[in-house]
């Protein structure tokens, strides 16, 4: 039995492209493993709070205060959900070239050095390995290709964060020019689908 863990962050509730195609690509899994568990965790709904003065050192350090035990049991909490899960579905809205802020202060939980990726002699080593990713890229504009390549501070910067925690096996689906109209949105919705339709056992 697999595990699937799912993340959605978009504001946009049911016009949100990303949430569509993250539950497409949860059908998918399912049909493939109709007895996975899939838990389901909602950035946009139920935001997680920023890291601040009296709260990092539980997360980055050592916890000696009640406000950072707090932030080292969510902190907990959220890296032993992620752990448990083979498979991670990322629904990232772009928003103002990179991603929500709520996925980002997400990666400021489960990004620990020690317990999910640690520094040695041959650089900063990811500890969470063996999982498989699929990140939802939803995006107003064209970015894969032509001059908005520059201006994509989304996909690299998630290939980053969770490479830095050792998820290297990363498929992206971008669903793109949703902001051009209807139509366009239709279009890249339609592929993205034939995308995840494709998406290995
Ligand atoms: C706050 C905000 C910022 C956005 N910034 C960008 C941007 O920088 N580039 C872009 O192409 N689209 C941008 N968009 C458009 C979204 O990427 C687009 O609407 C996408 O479909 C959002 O994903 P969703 O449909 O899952 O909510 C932005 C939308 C919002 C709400």
């Amino acid at each position: 039995m697999s595990n699937i863990l799912v993340l959605n962050s978009s504001v946009s509730g049911e016009a949100s492209v990303s949430r569509l195609l993250v539950a497409d690509a949860v059908t998918e899994l399912t049909q493939r493993d109709p007895n996975a568990k899939v838990v389901f965790r909602d950035l946009a709904a139920d935001p997680l709070p920023h890291l601040l003065p009296s709260t990092v050192a539980g997360v980055r350090a050592t916890a000696s205060t009640p406000a950072e035990e707090e932030a080292r049991r969510l902190s907990d909490e959220l890296i032993a959900e992620l752990r448990a899960a083979d498979t991670v579905v990322i629904g990232a809205p772009m928003y103002n070239f990179s991603i929500p802020t709520t996925l980002r202060a997400w990666f400021d939980h489960i990004l620990r050095p020690g317990v999910t990726f640690r520094y040695s002699e041959a650089g900063p080593e990811g500890l969470l390995t063996g999982k498989r990713v699929i990140v939802v890229e939803s995006r107003g504009g064209l970015y894969s290709e032509g001059p908005g390549q520059a201006a994509d501070f989304q996909e690299p910067y998630l290939r980053q964060l969770l490479g830095f925690a050792g998820m290297t096996d990363v498929t992206f689906i971008r669903a793109e020019k949703i902001g051009f109209g209807p139509e366009f949105r239709e279009q890249a919705v339609a592929d993205s689908r034939a995308e995840l339709a494709k998406l290995p056992a």
